[in-house]
């Protein structure tokens, strides 16, 4: 079977998905981001969604080999914002137009149960933005709770789906339970995201095979794939980082085969190449998610060094995106961007 033929296939086999993310000449792999291109033309349309991100806390129980939030990172400065500065941040990133809310922060259980449902609920009275929680793994009656309060989606990346490897980045951690967690949260009416990291230590291109096949098996509403940093005052400093057209890739091939999900072009692709952003979006990629944290805290949240726009105030970040996503002929969407899989739901 030709490169034609595997792209246009309703459904690959493992070794298909593996031929693809191998390609290595330069003409393959633009037919393959152009299939993804279409792919994503076809289920997603040419509206871009923004996600605007508050980390609002930098404090991690966790202790994620690769991540420079994990606990025994000494070094790093620890902040938390109050419930009134989230707030009021949520409230400036919906009147830039921005109408999704996402509350992202290391497993930090200072913010309780109502405290993080109080925030949901005080940005949902003065905003018509949807709330997506990125809060690491917590209890399932938080969840639910969360759910009540007004919270919409859910983002938990699953990291890796190779259990050997998942229990050598998280020593106290186990696949099996992030799974079963975002499964629940699938059930109580979450849109869930999740997603992995391309080019971690050991990982091969099985592993990616798997990564997407498992969020395919997630029916996830959001799969993101973001390559691998090695951050400072980690065990994996001195590791390399993720390729960028292994990224790209990986990206396009998930387009191809979940296809009405949304996928972004993720902050740590446009840190390693400053044209990103833009080949992320014509790989497959239907989102941005701009870092929206105020300053002096956005420059302490460093999962990894580096990170790109860092200096931006909002106005301006807004306008750039805009520039960046108009000049390949596609548009900011002024609506929520819920899940693909929704609007199929309301059209039935
Ligand atoms: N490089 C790239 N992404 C990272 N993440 C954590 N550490 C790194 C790193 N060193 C990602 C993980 C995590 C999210 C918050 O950031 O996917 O889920």
């Amino acid at each position: 079977m030709n490169l034609c033929e595997i792209l246009h296939k309703e459904e690959l086999t493992k070794g298909e998905i593996i031929f693809l993310l191998n390609l290595s000449d330069k003409s393959d792999q633009q037919k393959l981001f152009d299939r993804a291109d279409e792919v994503r033309s076809i289920y997603c349309g040419e509206e871009v969604h923004l996600r605007g991100i508050i980390e609002f806390s930098n404090y991690c129980e966790q202790d994620c080999i690769y991540c420079g939030l994990r606990k025994s990172n000494y070094i790093l400065s620890r902040y938390r914002m109050t419930p009134e500065e989230i707030i009021e941040t949520a409230h400036v990133i919906s009147n830039l137009g921005i109408y999704t809310i996402v509350l992202q922060s290391g497993e930090d259980n200072y913010y309780d149960t109502d405290l993080i449902a109080y925030i949901i609920y005080q940005i949902k009275q003065n905003t018509n933005a949807a709330i997506t929680l990125s809060l690491g793994e917590r209890g399932f009656d938080e969840y639910r709770t969360w759910k009540i309060a007004g919270a919409d989606r859910y983002l938990l990346k699953h990291e890796t789906a190779s259990h050997k490897l998942y229990s050598v980045y998280h020593k106290k951690q186990k696949l099996e339970d992030r799974l079963s967690h975002l499964r629940f949260l699938k059930i109580i009416g979450y849109q869930i995201g999740s997603g992995n990291m391309i080019g971690l230590p050991m990982q091969t291109f099985e592993d990616i095979a798997d990564d997407i096949l498992l969020c395919k098996e997630l029916d996830l509403d959001m799969a993101a794939f973001g390559p691998f940093i090695p951050s400072p005052n980690t065990p994996y400093q001195n590791k390399s980082a993720g390729d960028v057209n292994l990224t790209l890739r990986s990206m396009a091939v998930a387009r191809i085969i979940l296809k009405n999900v949304h996928i972004p072009a993720t902050t740590a692709l446009a840190t390693l190449d400053d044209e990103g952003r833009i080949k992320g979006l014509n790989a497959g990629a239907n989102i941005v998610m701009p870092d929206l944290t105020p300053s002096p805290y956005r420059e302490q949240y460093q999962i990894y060094p580096g990170k790109k726009c860092i200096n931006d105030n909002p106005l301006s970040c807004k306008g750039c995106l805009q520039l960046q996503i108009e000049s390949i002929g596609r548009k900011i969407s002024n609506s929520r961007g819920d899940s693909l899989k929704l609007t199929e739901q309301v059209k039935d």
